[in-house]
């Protein structure tokens, strides 16, 4: 088959984790007979030094015309200035929100191998496998009133944490379908104690559940998931919440898998079901990290399981992703790691060469 992809390489290690993605997208492509029409575009700081703006008009036809994006990371220290008229992340936000990309999916799973690699003891992640789906199009990210002003007493500023019930709904839905395919259990988190968003997302939970009289509701208050995910995040499956606080909580979930280099993400734009293709943008959760670009150490491994979510959801190419997979764990199996999951006794490789050898494996 063939499929047509938008690649965003973007700026940091961006460039250089997007390439080794690629690099066993082709041999995924090679082995099963696939062709993937790459097109590239601008986004972030590098579109900004370009063309002035975060997210250029070519970029986003690019992507329209596309199946999924593959993106690397946006921003760094150059395009800082709060003051500036513009953001590299303005564009990655743009993308999220004028591709509909509602449904941020981030699984958080441990790697057997690398428990040593993560800060917490071996028994408390032990088993970890669960999902965050973070609503990534409303909230406080992008409800209006959200703006800065002078008063005579001062300045001042607002953001807004609105929802609507549709926009509730269907990310709900989302969660419940995850769950519906894994351990059947959903644990929505909101902060019903104290704001009005979150008891009408507990109340729209509530009816959603009546549909899915298989997977067990439970909701949990935002701070107490905090709590939870060091304390026992085995507890977890699936769990879905408001943009800001998925934000907040997968970067702190991220740590049980040792590091954020082992993060994948997709963000659809609808319900994922199988045998539904959806469009998506994919991209590592580990940001742009100006300190490590262009030196070859970062690594590419949540980029290449984003690969493989893309596969998944996008392209219907099910074995193919779980391939990769399946590649990137026997890797890990042989001791290679990179800079960030190093450990005692292992041999360090490289970004290109932890591509290289996830993708020998694909096409072996
Ligand atoms: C993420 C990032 C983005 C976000 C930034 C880069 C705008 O932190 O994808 O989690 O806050 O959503
Ligand atoms: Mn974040």
């Amino acid at each position: 088959m063939q499929f047509n992809l938008a690649v965003l390489p973007g700026d940091g290690v961006g460039p250089e984790v997007t390439y080794e993605g690629i690099k066993v997208l082709q041999a995924a492509g090679k082995k099963f007979g696939h062709s993937f029409d790459l097109h590239y575009g601008l986004v972030g700081g590098v579109a900004i030094d370009e063309t002035g703006a975060a997210l250029p008009e070519d970029t986003r036809k690019i992507c329209q015309r596309c199946q999924a994006v593959l993106l690397g990371a946006v921003g760094g220290p150059k395009w800082d200035d709060p003051k500036a008229r513009v953001h590299p992340e303005d564009g990655l936000l743009t993308l999220r929100k004028r591709l509909g990309l509602f449904a941020n999916l981030r699984p958080v799973k441990v790697f057997p191998v690398l428990v040593n690699s993560t800060n917490l003891k071996p028994k408390v992640i032990d088993g970890v496998d669960f999902i965050f789906i973070r609503e990534l199009t409303g909230g406080l990210y992008f409800a209006r009133p959200k703006r800065q002003w002078r008063t005579s007493r001062g300045r001042r500023a607002t953001d807004s944490m609105t929802y609507s019930e549709q926009e509730i709904e269907r990310i709900v839905r989302v969660g419940f379908e995850m769950a519906s395919g894994r351990r059947k259990k959903l644990t929505s988190v909101d902060k019903a104690n104290v704001l009005e968003s979150s008891r009408l997302w507990r109340q729209v939970a509530n009816e959603v559940a009546t549909d899915y009289p298989d997977v067990a509701l439970d909701h949990m208050l935002v701070d107490a998931c905090a709590m939870r995910i060091i304390q026992n995040p085995a507890y977890f499956d699936v769990l879905v919440t408001e943009n800001m606080f998925g934000d907040i909580l997968t970067d702190e979930a991220s740590m049980l898998a040792g590091s954020m280099g082992m993060l994948p993400s997709a963000s659809l734009a609808g319900v994922p079901r199988q045998g539904v293709n959806i469009f998506g943008m994919y991209e590592p959760i580990h940001g742009s990290a100006p300190r490590r670009a262009g030196l070859n150490i970062a690594n590419p491994i949540a980029t290449i399981l984003s690969v493989a979510m893309m596969l998944r959801h996008s392209f219907g190419l099910v074995k193919e992703a779980q391939l990769i997979e399946i590649a990137v764990d026997e890797v890990l199996q042989q001791g290679y790691r990179t800079y960030d999951i190093m450990d005692e006794g292992k041999t360090e490789v490289g970004t290109r060469g932890m591509g290289d050898l996830i993708a020998g494996k694909v096409g072996s």
